[in-house]
């Protein structure tokens, strides 16, 4: 097949680019309701829209909903693709003598630097089908979620682990100079590589389990979206389930990933792990870093109770929670969870950075939502942790980030208003909110780009308010450090920043 439907990329490609087959022409055709249907697997309302597109509407009836369309409009939509490459390439199959279905998903995508078409298998979220063994799965929330979690700055080599549909390893392509997919599904193969090509890009393609197929082989960056679904240690689907029993896979990502990091190299990783009785979270995925080597920020978007995560990772599969053979299932999976004293499933990012120091971990929620993309601000955090470890907080000057916003919240008391709480929220990046008193609220006040070292502006006031100089200092250090790990405040220019 792979050749085959190789062979077909360029004329498809012209195809897509005469027709307008982009992000934002389907969205300016369709119109912001029928897109939204889109979203919603409600073809009604797309098909409705489409017919009135010409043959930028034949395709998105074709690969987006699935329907069979006639030879002759497939044929003039398609051109210079001719239908019987198309059929022989394995992406139309033919339905009547005169009309044919698309067997694979093509859908461009534009997370924010232009159109990519992106090869998958059909997702039945239009017209039901069966989920195979290997399915090689669309572009999803967590791809997306990926993407905008991956630095966008430059990196020499890029691997992408568990590419899949190649939808990562393309958006890496801008920023690389080459770019390795690994997956361990041969199919995967043969459509990640039809993705490169309908892009026009070259990317090293190579099968095989995790790292095996880089063994001995370092990268500027990693990105992985891996099969991190926290079951029982069985394969039903190679896009979600590892083998590996509970948090296993992301275990093995997060432990193997520092051995093929140059110095300096960063990696973007989705993972999750369970919450077990007695154990704290950040505790267990700190254990599977190194004790040297690695600065490491872990982030939790959310956790899931296991009855929960059970019914969404069912219905994800295609199984019914009501039906009694997925009763098993589900029993069997809840009852593995019950064993291993699993209260929760958290999941989020892993971001690791190589260094030659000791290792550097800090893991905490963000579960509140934000927009702008993570990647960058992962550059950013590892920059303030370089920070960190070159100076001396007492002695440097800090700003307030322009965005930050100071917040009282006060409740009515007997006396009038009574202050409740105190925070700072950072109007950008994720958005961090930081509760502090009303010291901290006079130091950040005090804090300015022109301004004292923070030595100064504690003994400012601590002499102002009557209290001890050097606790004082050591509550403000405490306090600096957390803000300019989150980006509220920043070195002034001068500071060496
Ligand atoms: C959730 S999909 C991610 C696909 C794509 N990278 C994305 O972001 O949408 C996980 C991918 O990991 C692959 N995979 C499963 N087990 C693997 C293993 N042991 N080694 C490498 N890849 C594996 C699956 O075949 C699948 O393509």
């Amino acid at each position: 097949m792979t050749a085959t439907l190789l062979s077909t990329c360029q004329d498809l490609r012209t195809a897509f680019e005469r027709t307008r087959y982009d992000a934002d022409s389907l969205l300016e055709a369709l119109g912001e309701a029928a897109h939204a249907a889109l979203g919603r697997s409600e073809p009604v309302p797309v098909r409705r829209a489409s017919l009135g597109c010409g043959d930028l509407g034949v395709l998105i009836r074709l690969f987006l909903l699935v329907d069979d369309i006639p030879d002759e409009d497939a044929a003039r939509a398609l051109a210079p693709l001719t239908l019987v490459a198309a059929v022989e390439a394995g992406i139309l199959g033919r339905v009547s003598p005169t009309s044919v279905r698309a067997l694979l998903d093509i859908r461009p995508l534009d997370a924010g630097n232009g159109t990519r078409w992106i090869f998958s298998d059909l997702d039945g979220s239009m017209r039901p089908a069966p989920t195979a063994h290997d399915h090689v799965l669309g572009v999803g929330q967590a791809s997306l979620s990926l993407l905008r979690g991956t630095p966008t700055t430059y990196a020499s080599e890029i691997l992408d682990v568990g590419t899949g549909c190649g939808v990562q390893a393309v958006h890496a392509a801008a920023v690389a100079d080459t770019v390795t997919g690994t997956d361990i599904s041969e199919r995967s193969m043969v459509l990640a590589a039809a993705t490169a090509a309908l892009n026009g890009l070259t990317i090293e393609l190579l099968e095989g389990s995790w790292f095996e197929p880089v063994a001995g082989r370092r990268f500027d960056r990693i990105v992985a979206n891996p099969p991190f679904v926290v079951g029982l240690g069985t394969i039903e689907h190679s896009y979600r389930d590892s083998g590996l029993d509970l948090d296993g896979a992301s275990r093995l990502m997060i432990e193997q990933a520092p051995n093929h990091l140059k110095p300096g190299g960063t990696a973007a990783i989705l993972a999750s792990w369970v919450h077990v009785e007695g154990e704290d979270w950040r505790t267990r995925v700190a254990s599977w870093l190194p004790d040297h080597g690695i600065d490491a920020w872990i982030l939790q978007r959310d956790v899931a109770d296991p009855a929960l995560y059970v019914g969404t990772w069912m219905r994800d599969g295609g199984l019914d929670p009501r039906d009694q053979t997925s009763a098993a299932v589900a029993q069997a999976w809840l009852q593995h969870f019950d064993d291993a004293h699993v209260d929760g499933i958290g999941f989020g990012f892993v971001y690791l950075r190589a260094t030659d120091l000791p290792t550097d971990v800090l893991a905490e929620d963000l579960r509140h939502a934000f927009d702008d993309p993570l990647g960058n601000e992962a550059i950013a955090y590892f920059d303030r942790v370089t920070w960190l470890r070159e100076n001396d907080p007492a002695d440097a000057v800090f700003r307030l980030d322009p965005s930050t916003a100071l917040e009282h919240v006060s409740l009515p008391g007997t006396e009038g208003w009574e202050t409740e709480v105190v925070r700072v929220h950072r109007g950008n990046g994720p958005n961090w909110q930081h509760e502090i008193d009303e010291l901290g609220a006079m130091l950040l006040a005090g804090m300015r780009e022109d301004g004292l070292p923070l030595r100064d502006l504690v003994g400012l006031l601590a002499s102002a308010q009557g209290l001890d100089e050097n606790q004082l200092l050591d509550a403000a250090i405490e306090l600096t450090v957390g803000l300019l790990r989150h980006g509220v405040i920043v070195p002034s220019s001068g500071a060496g920043s």
